[in-house]
């Protein structure tokens, strides 16, 4: 079931939201090569908190940490570790907030240091899928209307939608209806109407739509070692234009 939400539940998401975009420009400061992705996620737990709030993820299902740091062939759900970032790699950086009862969720891809120009267009494409699909986050599409326009992106710069992960609607859940596939025919899925929140996840790979999860349970990586970049939002529908909840 899809739950529409009133102002005063979206004002709590917009602070929620806030948070995020705030540690996500912060983060992007102490990306640097020699981190390691636990001191992230460390820094990302002590943010959160500092704000009254709490760490989506911590707990969710039994996942341990604030932060999915996502190295390279890494396409979501990497846990932080003594691993550490070096020039070349790039890192996804995914994270979820709770203030007073109500999720944000929101997710950003960045170089570390100098990168190929194979990873450069996949961060380019990754970023421009996000903005096609919040473009089509309108009263009165589908649901696939927006996977669409992340798998449309992907083809045009010749990259593939990580097909088996998804967005979803969010709230006073993480995770809601309905969920939000990466590609798919356009016109289908549930209509969107006005007071939805939806956390959009344009996930894309450089070879092949394929993945498999790591021993970890969790770690979910490209089948063929090819990187793979995420961004995310958590929006609003709001008639034309959606209202985009995790900016600074
Ligand atoms: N943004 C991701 C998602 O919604 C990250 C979730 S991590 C988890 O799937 F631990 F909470 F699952
Ligand atoms: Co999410």
């Amino acid at each position: 079931m899809i739950f529409i939400k009133s102002e005063s539940e979206i004002k709590l998401m917009r602070e929620a939201g806030k948070i995020v975009g705030n540690l996500l420009l912060e983060i992007e400061k102490l990306i640097k090569p020699g981190v390691k992705t636990i001191e992230l996620d460390k820094f990302a737990e002590e943010f959160i908190r500092k704000y009254g709030a709490i760490p989506s993820f911590k707990g969710y299902k039994g996942y341990p940490s604030t932060l999915c740091t996502c190295v390279n062939e890494s396409i979501v759900h990497e846990i932080p570790s003594k691993k550490i970032i070096k020039e070349g790699d790039i890192i996804g950086i995914d994270v979820g907030v709770c203030f007073k009862g109500y999720h944000a969720d929101g997710a950003k891809t960045f170089p570390v240091g100098e990168v190929s120009k194979l990873k450069r267009r996949l961060i380019e494409a990754a970023r421009e899928a996000l903005k096609n699909a919040i473009k089509m986050a309108k009263e009165g599409n589908r649901v696939l209307d927006i996977s669409h326009a992340i798998e449309r992106t992907a083809k045009k710069y010749g990259f593939s939608p990580a097909k088996d992960y998804t967005g979803h609607g969010i709230g006073r859940a993480l995770h809601e209806d309905p969920p939000i596939p990466t590609y798919g025919p356009p016109g289908k899925g549930p209509l969107l109407r006005h007071g939805m929140t939806l956390a959009i996840e344009a996930m894309i790979n450089a070879g092949t739509g394929e993945s498999k999860t790591l021993r970890d349970g969790w770690t979910a990586v490209t089948k063929d070692g090819k990187p793979s970049a995420l961004f995310e939002h958590t929006i609003v529908i709001r008639g034309d234009n959606p209202e985009i909840l995790t900016l600074p």
